[in-house]
Order: structure tokens, then sequence, then C-alpha cells
């Protein structure tokens, strides 16, 4: 805050009634103390299992176990975190701005933190103070703004019941008033060594107000994002809609005389090559041999070893699951490879192959590192 103060004294700038000051989120956090010396951080078992599996420092992602209400999936790099109900990419921590081996948490309570801004910066005039930070869009590059908390401004105005231009009831709009400030005060705050911790927007058509109050938000479900890729008619597979035809193509080439039951699997190797299969029975049901395993055999026949995906599909009502043998047979080339169960009206789940058997028997528990055989 002094540095706040000192910096507008020194450019000769003075806040006035009507003001919005934005402070950036990385900011506050930092003037709180929320810098954390990762050589200190000691990472949990859970940690270091989800770490391994986003490719992730296993003390960052201790931290962002600690920061957030639930880990919602991730790529990569980046998990998504939900706090308080808000979406963040792991938990807010960030390494930008941050000393070398250090990360910035998130404020602890950035309400908090806009009031007391407000506080101590308004005297007596008539101002508006929103922490700010950065997103992404889904499938949008670059970063908008977003408030964290706001005081003095309706953070969201309601536009319904407002007309268009024919003269129809707007039903749904709300305009994210503080979020576009944000935005509007990211133009010239930048993410990197601008040095710009704080903004101030004058002369904005936004009505100073004695509001301080947690930002809307809306239910998972009722997200158009969150609820789509979570519950959709035809649920987001990733990008793996060829593999899963290759699947249902191979449904055609099951040798299954015995129970009628076609299944066809079509494994994807690290190196982009396809193995597909049907299933494959036997007068004696105990020689059948599931898709997904007569598929791996094939791959591995071929040199392959290293998979990526495994796409399943059946006539089925729900998607088709795998059995408990090629679980275990998948398990032994890695917990990560996603198994991605169809059917053939076109409904699909995704999970990875360590999420559909847990605590299981691989190499690791032989005390083998090497994977077995390879
Ligand atoms: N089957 C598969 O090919 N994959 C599965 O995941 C489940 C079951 C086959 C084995 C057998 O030929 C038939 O379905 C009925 O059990």
């Amino acid at each position: 805050m002094e540095a706040l103060e000192r910096g507008m004294a020194k450019s000769g700038i003075e806040l006035q009634d009507g003001d919005i000051l934005v402070v950036s989120e990385s900011t506050v956090a930092t003037s709180e103390g929320r810098v954390v010396d990762l050589e200190e951080v000691a990472p949990g078992t859970l940690a270091k299992a989800l770490a391994a599996k986003y490719c992730k420092d296993p003390r960052e992602m201790e931290l962002i176990l600690q920061e957030s209400d639930e880990i919602i999936g991730g790529i990569p790099g980046v998990v998504l975190t939900l706090n308080k109900g808000f979406l963040y990419p792991n938990a807010g921590i960030d390494h930008s701005n941050a000393p070398h081996g250090h990360v910035v948490l998130f404020p602890a309570d950035p309400q908090r933190s806009a009031d007391e801004i407000r506080r101590k910066m308004a005297g007596r005039r008539r101002i508006a103070v929103i922490i700010g930070d950065s997103r992404t869009h889904p499938l949008r590059l670059g970063c908008v703004g977003v408030a964290l908390a706001c005081v003095g401004l309706q953070p969201v105005e309601d536009a319904r019941g407002q007309k268009d231009l024919f003269g129809r009831e707007l039903m749904i709009t709300r305009k994210a008033v503080a979020d576009n400030l944000v935005s509007a005060a990211q133009v010239v705050m930048g993410e990197g060594d601008e040095g710009i911790p704080a903004v101030i927007i004058r002369d904005a058509p936004v009505p100073i107000c004695e509001v301080s109050g947690e930002i809307p938000t809306i239910a998972p479900q009722e997200c158009m994002y969150i609820g789509a890729l979570r519950c959709g008619p035809r649920p987001y597979t990733g990008g793996y809609d060829h593999l899963i035809e290759k699947a249902r193509e191979a449904m055609d080439n099951a040798y299954a005389p015995y129970s009628g039951f076609r299944v066809g699997a079509a494994l994807l190797c690290r190196n982009g090559r396809i193995f597909s299969a049907g299933n494959i029975e036997n007068a004696s049901s105990g020689a059948d041999i599931c898709a997904e395993r007569a598929a791996v055999a094939k791959a591995i026949a071929s040199g392959e070893h290293e998979f990526e995906a495994i796409a399943i599909v059946g006539n089925t009502t729900e998607p088709i699951s795998p059995c408990g043998i090629c679980r275990q047979s998948l398990i032994e080339f890695g917990g990560g490879i996603l198994v991605i169960m169809a059917n053939v009206k076109g409904d699909v789940v995704v999970a990875s192959v360590e999420d559909l058997l847990p605590r299981a028997f691989t190499s690791k528990c032989m005390g083998r590192q090497d994977g077995g055989q390879i």
C-alpha cells in the first residue's frame, strides 16, 4: 500500500471521486507475504502422484492441493482447480514475478484485501477498488481480465429486462462490469516486467456505490463450459473422434459367433500408429480374447509399447467399459493411457487406466522400476 501511495505521489497522481483503482492480484499477494520458498515444501504421496500425472513440480502440486477445494482435471503443466466457486489454473499459484525458486500464492482473502485497500487509500473520496487477475477463455489465445474481489461498485450488472434493437426482452444477459474494467486496466498493466501494479480508471460510466460483497458465481452444472464438458450428449473426447471411428470399424472384424456381442478397440501409439482389433471368441470361452487385448497384442507384436490412448466401442446402452483383465493388461504399459469408452450411438466417457484400476498390481509392486520386460 505504501509503495502504491509512494508511486502515486512520485508521479503526481492523486485519486479523485469516482475513480476505480484496479490492483493486480500478485501485487496484493506479494505485499501480504504470500511468497513461498519451494525448498520448504514437503510434497505428500498424493501430490507426488498428481505431479507425475500432470508433469508438475511435486512441491508446487502440494501447494495446489492445500490451496484448492477441488482439482477438476489437467493437461501436462497445468491443473484446473476450483476454489470458493472460482476456477483457477494451478490454484492461482504463480511463478511469474516471484524470486527464483519461489512462487506467489493467491491472496488469502481478496475481498478483505479490497476492503482494506479502499479504507486506506480512499480518505474522504468515493472510490472503488478491484483486485484483478487474468485468465484465458476456453479455446481463445491470450488473457483477459477477471475481478477476484471488488468494493465500491456493482460487479455484475443485470441487463435482463432491457430491450434489444428489435424490442425483444433480454433474458439472460448480465454484464461482468468488474471483469471488463480489469480487462481495460490490463491494456496498460501487462503481465511481465512492466512493473505497473495498479491502474486508475477515471471517468468510466460506472457508478460508485457502497457495495462490498463476493463477486457472483454460478454453479458448475449451470456453467455452459463445465456443464457441457461434463455431461453433454456427446462429451468432449479430447479430439479422439478418429480413434473412436477406427474402433467402430474394428467391430466388423470381431469374431463373436458365441455371444454375438461385437466389440472394437483401437490403440493409439505415442508415435501416431494405430492398431485396432475386434474381440476373438472360442468354443472354450476361457480362451476368448477381448478386443482391447487383441489390439494390445497386435501393437506389441509390431514392436510398439508406448501408448497414448485406446478407444473401445460396443453396441451397448451406456459407453462400454473394459473388463478387469483388460484394465490389468493396459496398466502394464502405463497408468496414464487414456481409455475412451464409447458406444455405437455416440456416447463417450473418458478416464485414465489408473482411474479405472486404482491401487493396481504393477511391476513397481515387485520392486521393478523398469516396467518389467522392456
Ligand atoms: N469383450 C470385449 O471384447 N471387451 C470388453 O471390454 C468386454 C467384453 C468381449 C469378450 C467376449 O467376446 C464378449 O465381449 C462377451 O463377453
